[in-house]
């Protein structure tokens, strides 16, 4: 039986870090052997919040910046097609035909749209970005993908996405499976200094890149819990950024375990418990490290990669986007037109 089919991917904003890893990246390297898998680089998505020059100037080098940080991770290229979103134009079609399929109101009541339009400082909301889901969902229904793992903030664009395809399979016959949403086991990672989120423009975040003594210095200086001011008195587990990372990274479950009984009970020092976080991070990222000095080292190959991956991309599109037109019976229109068009002129010729 053929494997079913996964696409998921990100933004080329900059560099990932922890929280993109637990609320996606994850999932997405335990599934890549299990399911096929296609991962987008949303080059297209970052343009509905800065469609300026420079920002699309910046997107050349944030993609080769994803590209190896899925490849540090363990994504393994040659089986799953890493691909640039808008180098396969099918999808900017699919994109047009779904829009007629969704209402305004739908989209108005989408949080993380209104949530992108502040955090971009738009005072009001851009036709683009209020499409963002429904071009997801093109991206999506594309491979026809069955699955789709993605951090809890997309969640709902998934579920436009499950929309789309039942309403387009209700008006013009069954093209598209509904594909299922998967969301990470942290919804999202707090910041180091304990605020709701992971993020870059927050400066709270570890990058998957980042060394040892970076990692280790962001770790020293992470928020717990503020309450304590002494390592004899009584601290929380629940809650505490610090353990919270712990549970997510360090693999040495009795280890936590330890620490968290003692933190408890006034039995230990922050500097302790930071200390061996900032260990088990590191533990966790010396294999990306590898993997990532490897693929460094070959001059051009993370371009390869995505050339590679949008060349193998561009042909399932091709494919869906056709079936998609004649059920639709969209390329029916010019294929008349142009048929008799042409009999006209050989006849008067
Ligand atoms: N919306 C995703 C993000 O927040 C990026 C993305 C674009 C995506 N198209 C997708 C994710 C399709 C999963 C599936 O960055």
């Amino acid at each position: 039986m053929e494997k079913r089919r996964i696409l998921t991917g990100d933004r080329p904003t900059g560099k990932l870090h922890l929280g993109h890893y637990v609320g996606s990246i994850k999932n997405r390297v335990k599934l890549q052997d299990q399911y096929e898998c296609f991962f987008i680089v949303a080059d297209l998505h970052t343009m509905t919040t800065k469609p300026e020059k420079k920002h699309i100037e910046e997107i050349t080098g944030h993609s080769r910046d994803l590209v190896l940080d899925y490849i540090a991770c363990g994504i393994n290229p040659e089986n799953s097609p890493i691909y640039l979103q808008s180098a396969v134009h099918e999808v900017y079609e699919m994109n047009l035909f779904f829009e007629m399929l969704v209402t305004v109101p739908r989209l108005q009541r989408i949080p993380s749209l209104k949530d992108m339009a502040k955090s971009a400082d738009l005072q009001e909301m851009p036709f683009g970005l209020l499409g963002y889901p429904i071009l997801q969902a093109a991206d999506i229904l594309m491979p026809r993908a069955h699955l789709v793992p993605v951090g809890k903030d997309n969640e709902s664009h998934v579920e436009l996405t499950r929309e789309i395809a039942r309403r387009f399979n209700y008006l013009y016959g069954e093209v598209f499976p509904v594909p299922d949403v998967l969301v990470g086991d942290v919804g999202s990672l707090v910041g180091t200094d304990g605020s709701a989120k992971m993020s870059k423009s927050l400066n709270n975040a570890v990058f998957l890149s980042d060394d040892a003594k970076t990692v280790e210095k962001k770790v020293m200086g992470m928020y717990t819990d503020p309450n304590r001011v002494r390592a004899d008195i009584p601290g929380r587990v629940e809650g505490n950024p610090v353990f919270m990372y712990h549970d997510a990274f360090n693999t040495d479950l009795q280890e936590v375990e330890d620490l968290k009984e003692r933190y408890r009970n006034g039995k230990v020092g922050d500097v302790e418990v930071k200390q061996k976080l900032a260990a088990a991070l590191n533990s966790f990222l010396d294999p990306l490290r590898d993997r990532r000095q490897a693929a460094a080292e070959q001059g051009g190959y993370v371009d390869e990669v995505l050339y590679e991956g949008t060349m193998r991309v561009r042909e399932e599109a091709r494919a869906t986007l056709q079936e998609m037109k004649k059920a639709m019976g969209v390329s029916g229109i010019w294929n008349k037109i142009s048929r008799k068009a042409e009999k006209a002129r050989k006849r008067r010729s």
